[in-house]
């Protein structure tokens, strides 16, 4: 069984700052970090640095060469990565403050650039059962899910950063959502006073046929599926830099189904190597190893 991430890869500009810019104000930053990001390779490198057989898919400019000797470092197979000429890599500003909190302007440029022929030829390399992760940053999600439907893909859904295009998708196509409360409540239509676990049971209603993964920050997560439903509490750290926790908590938890955990266990190893990945400054040079994740001693 393999797993395909189709998914964005950006170039993060980091920016420390000790607030984030106000309007019509002007700061000066503490340091400018960069490295290689995007949900989408940020996943992948969860995914292989938690063991898993990863394959990426996607697009980057002629300036993205490099992203593509990261992943590989990483063990990612990156052949179904296509170089563009004439488009630029997708890249992120992000400003991380004193509290490790941070917030992203991104710039989509290649992670647009994808034709329906590039999906085509990618999906036709991956057969029923195999996975297929995608993220809300690249363009013909819609196609891509109804063709990996088709094949009897198993499709897992982080509709990150939420936006309008995600409620025109066939959700009823996924298999796995792993998504955060905001996103759970556009998906829903939700009052804004439901909560977490009301909110999981909601999505579990209007999804019989999917397990949900909702994360709720401090307050931990919840997984639910026809059979199971349960909390997950979170590890506590001090925050450096939150970035990429939440892909790192991705890409653990479908890692650890593909090695045949349970979920329970999915969802502890997947909260642990999120902590961690908060301790560490950087997007995907915060993810930690598979042994490090299982091993850390938290406070
Ligand atoms: O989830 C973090 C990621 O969001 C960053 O790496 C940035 O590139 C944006 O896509």
């Amino acid at each position: 069984m393999k797993v395909l991430c189709y998914g964005s890869l950006n170039i993060d500009f980091t920016y420390e700052v000790d607030h984030f810019v106000q309007k019509g104000e002007t700061i000066s930053s503490q340091a400018l970090r960069t490295c290689g990001g995007g949900k989408g390779l940020n996943q992948s490198t969860a995914l292989a640095k938690a063991g898993a057989e990863v394959y990426h898919a996607g697009c980057v400019g002629e300036d993205g060469r490099f992203l593509l000797e990261q992943m590989e470092a990483s063990g990612i197979h990156t052949e179904y990565v296509t170089v563009l000429r004439e488009v630029r890599t997708g890249n992120a500003i992000i400003q991380n403050d004193r509290d490790g909190d941070n917030c992203i302007i991104l710039y989509g440029g290649a992670n647009h650039a994808i034709t329906s022929a590039q999906a085509d030829a990618v999906l036709d390399a991956f057969e029923a059962g195999d996975f297929l992760l995608l993220q809300n940053e690249i363009n013909h999600l819609e196609y891509i899910i109804r063709k990996a439907h088709e094949k009897k893909l198993k499709i897992i859904l982080n509709p990150s950063p939420m936006d309008e295009k995600i409620l025109g998708l066939p959700l009823e196509m996924v298999d796995y959502f792993v998504l955060n409360e905001i996103e759970a409540c556009q998906i829903l239509g939700c009052r804004a006073e439901t909560q977490g676990e009301e909110m999981a049971k909601l999505l579990r209603e209007r999804f019989p046929a999917a397990a949900i993964v909702l994360t709720l920050g401090g307050d931990g997560s919840v997984y639910a599926d026809r059979e199971q439903f349960f909390r997950q509490p979170v590890y506590r750290v001090k925050a450096v830099d939150t970035t990429a926790a939440g892909d790192t908590f991705t890409g653990y938890f479908i890692a650890a189904l593909l090695k045949g955990l349970a979920a329970a266990q999915a969802m502890d190893i997947a909260a642990r190597a999120a902590a961690i990945a908060v301790t560490r400054k950087g997007a995907s040079p915060s993810v930690p190893e598979w042994a490090e994740a299982e091993s850390f001693l938290f406070p």
